[in-house]
């Protein structure tokens, strides 16, 4: 028997698997839009609420919009006690293993759960994004011994979240880069995380669903954890002098430097640059440039790949900014997640609108047709 001849596009490198309204990447020139919108603009003048309330609504809020909107969203910071109590029975775990499990959990306590329509995908999506800063806030907190922290209502999202999570509240400046931070990571195409929540929501799975999977894809190195793994690297190289040694190392043993490379930019990821200037005034006013120096000195090193196309992406200065500012790396990628929410919902909304199972499929390549052996005539 002979199996048809087909061709393979392995990894979807390249593959358009829908339409969509909601971001737009140029790989070449390294240029980000959401929903037609300059990141450059978005990232030094929009809030992130304002940034979620674009995404979701499809436009800019007004002031009275917006106040209504964070108005929703601060009311559904508190957690039920029963996630709480997840949170402690699972303190142990990786933060994203007590992010996606808590956040899998809301599910049981969402009045909209199983309704998939547009206006109750809208709730759940604010009340996701709302949470995901408490749950891992709340972990933090417990499994350092202590009570969680209940969030502060004069507090915008970002600030919040760096209140609840050192039980202080932060230096404006601090909360300002955190803030940008989630603009930066709120939308970008059909990565691999926003994949997997497309493909729960084809086959007409709920929100819950979906960004449960987003959560449980973009936990790996190749995708959400490289920004860990960037400030990793930073600390075993040590000082600028051995970045090169440290690098040239790598890549001859066939190694990857974290943070670069991307599957769609071939020129320095546009949202890298926000961070740049960022990761270097912070290392500053901290009193400690030498990782931003490190990290430059990288790049330098890099600039043979960046010819090919290799060049730093989103997570390569992020590392830098939570290190200086005292977050501990194992919550890295869950700050990518929170950021990440509403981008996960809008693409979940997008898929139901004019939804179709997302099936493709494999090329067989084992044996064919062997011959059942019963058990006792097995060698
Ligand atoms: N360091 C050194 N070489 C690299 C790197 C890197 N970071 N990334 C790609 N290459 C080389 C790779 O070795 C290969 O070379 P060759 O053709 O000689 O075999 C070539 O570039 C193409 O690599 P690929 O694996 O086919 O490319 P991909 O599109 O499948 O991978 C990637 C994209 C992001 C997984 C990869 O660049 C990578 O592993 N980067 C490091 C991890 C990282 O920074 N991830 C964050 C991505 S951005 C944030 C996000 O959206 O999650």
């Amino acid at each position: 028997m002979t199996q048809e001849k087909v061709r393979l596009h392995r990894g979807l490198r390249d593959v358009y698997i829908d339409r969509t309204q909601s971001s737009f990447i140029d790989g070449k020139i390294g240029k980000l839009l959401y929903r037609g919108y300059n990141i450059d603009d978005l990232a030094e003048n929009a809030s992130f609420e304002e940034t979620i309330y674009l995404l979701l609504y499809s436009k800019l809020p007004t002031q009275s919009e917006l106040d209504a909107f964070d108005a929703d969203l601060k009311a559904n910071r508190a957690l039920p006690e029963a996630i709480v109590e997840i949170i402690r029975l699972t303190k142990d775990a990786h933060p994203m293993d007590v992010l996606r499990t808590a956040i899998s959990a809301t599910a049981a306590y969402d009045p909209d759960v199983a309704d998939n329509s547009h206006e109750a995908n809208l709730r759940k999506g604010v009340r996701l994004t709302a949470m995901a800063p408490t749950i891992v806030a709340a972990h933090a907190q417990i499994r350092n011994g202590k009570d969680p922290v209940e969030p502060d209502l004069e507090l915008n999202h970002a600030g919040n979240f760096l209140y609840m999570l050192f039980g202080e509240r932060p230096d404006p400046r601090d909360a300002a880069l955190i803030d940008k931070d989630f603009v930066l990571h709120a939308e970008h195409g059909v990565n691999a995380s926003s994949f997997g929540a497309r493909v729960a929501a084809s086959t007409q799975a709920d929100l819950h669903c979906a960004v449960t999977t987003g959560i449980a894809v973009l936990k790996g190195p190749a995708h959400g954890g490289a920004a860990e793994e960037v400030m990793k690297m930073a600390l075993e190289i040590g000082n600028e002098e051995n970045a090169g040694p440290y690098v040239r190392n790598l890549v001859e043993h066939g190694g990857r430097v974290m943070g670069f490379g991307h599957r769609v930019y071939r020129a320095v990821d546009p949202r890298s640059v926000h961070l740049r200037d960022d990761a270097r005034e912070l290392g500053e006013r901290k009193g400690q440039p030498k990782w931003f120096s490190i990290l430059q000195e990288v790049i330098e090193i890099m600039q043979p790949y960046s010819r090919r196309g290799i060049c730093q992406n989103v997570d390569f200065f992020s590392g830098a900014i939570y290190y200086l500012l005292d977050i501990p790396d194992d919550l890295f990628i869950s700050i990518f997640a929170m950021g990440r929410i509403p981008g996960w919902t809008v693409q979940v909304m997008e898929q139901f609108e004019n939804n179709i199972l997302l099936r493709p499929r494999l090329e067989y390549t084992g044996p064919m047709d062997l011959e059942y052996v019963k058990m006792g005539d097995r060698d």
